[in-house]
């Protein structure tokens, strides 16, 4: 048996390139080592407020993507969070082991409560032991996700040792994977910041989606900083070291090699080929997904297959959990 993965994302906008160098190119590569499960959390997507038709085109455009980016639905398990109830069931009982304390230190429900103020409800409160009723159910070895997800991925660690403790051994703790390069991909306009899909400046963020134009012209006015030499400093040129970093995933050029490549040329001729390189990137990306997304019948197979086996798999460990716990078999 191969080990497993799990990963997921939510359906709340088009993906961003941030989301594919942090996660779904890395899913794509260990599809094939890993008995790998992926899937649309869209009971993730609703601690924030979102419009049903729109939640639900949204939904079935991210397993589109997930297609396009090459999750292969021969070789790995594609499907939507809540065709699989028994995520919330085993959530119930992982709330149970989960302090009050550990929620409220979690960094993203600090930011997500500061930006949604008028809606802190408690599903964005307990959202990361759904995350971890995710990983768990499967027994996942390996979580491949981006930085902002190791805090989560603590949490279901500590709460899989907790359950193993009090009622013996049953589930895997597992392994973050986030990758060397592209873990944190940062905001095309205020590079300190982590590029993100809900940024209300849209000149910031790239999506898989957008049009060569609008590439070219995102990355034209990204900002950089003061000076006009292309090295990479993370600490006092995070602008330039951002586009280094994503000039160097879309050409697989070392860092060394593109700081000779524009030595004392300036910024400008630097942007445009870091432009260039990401349309040569996204466009295949993008009309594959066109593509793809055009065939609702097709995806909609997709995710009914995922379905079936997802929960095959887990209503097996729901079972013994809850024997485990002490409830009663019908
Ligand atoms: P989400 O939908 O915010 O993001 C999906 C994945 O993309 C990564 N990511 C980034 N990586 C690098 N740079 C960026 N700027 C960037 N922005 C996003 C995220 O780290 C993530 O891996 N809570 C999760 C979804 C989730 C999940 C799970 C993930 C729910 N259950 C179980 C793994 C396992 C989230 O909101 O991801």
């Amino acid at each position: 048996m191969k080990p497993t993965i799990l990963s997921g994302m939510q359906p709340t906008n088009d993906l961003t390139l941030g989301q594919y160098f942090g996660a779904l190119r890395n899913w794509t590569e260990l599809q094939r080592e890993y008995n790998g499960l992926f899937c649309v959390v869209d009971l993730h997507a609703i601690t924030v407020r979102q419009e049903p038709a729109k939640l639900r085109r949204r939904t079935l455009d991210v397993v589109a993507m997930y297609l396009a980016g090459g999750i292969d639905a021969s070789v790995s398990t594609l499907f939507v969070q809540s065709h699989v109830p028994e995520h919330c069931q085993l959530q119930w009982i992982l709330s149970c082991l989960t302090s009050f304390g550990e929620c409220s230190r979690m960094t993203q429900f600090k930011d997500k409560s500061s930006q949604h103020a008028d809606n802190v409800n408690v599903g964005l409160f307990t959202y990361p032991i759904l995350m971890a009723a995710d990983i768990l159910i499967y027994n996942a070895d390996l979580v491949p996700v981006g930085e902002d997800q190791k805090q989560h991925l603590e949490l279901t660690r500590n709460l899989a040792e907790r359950f193993n403790h009090i009622y013996s051994d049953t589930f895997t703790v597992p392994e973050p994977f986030i990758p060397k390069v592209g873990a944190k991909i940062m905001s095309l306009q205020e590079p300190e910041k982590k590029m993100s899909k809900s940024d209300p400046n849209e000149r910031a963020t790239l999506f898989l989606t957008d049009t060569d134009d609008q590439i070219r012209s995102k990355l034209r006015r990204a900002v950089t900083d003061s000076g006009s030499e292309v090295i990479y400093d993370q600490e006092h040129r995070p602008g330039v070291s951002n586009l280094i970093t994503l000039y160097h995933l879309a050409t697989n050029k070392s860092v060394a090699d593109i700081e000779k490549e524009f030595d004392g040329r300036g910024y400008a001729p630097f942007k445009e080929a870091v432009g260039e390189a990401l349309v040569d990137l996204i466009s295949p990306l993008r009309q594959k997904y066109l593509e793809i997304r055009s065939d609702e019948e097709s995806l909609n197979k997709v995710i009914k297959m995922g379905a079936e086996h997802a929960r095959e798999r887990a209503r097996r460990t729901l079972r013994k959990v809850y024997k485990k716990t002490g409830f009663v078999e019908l």
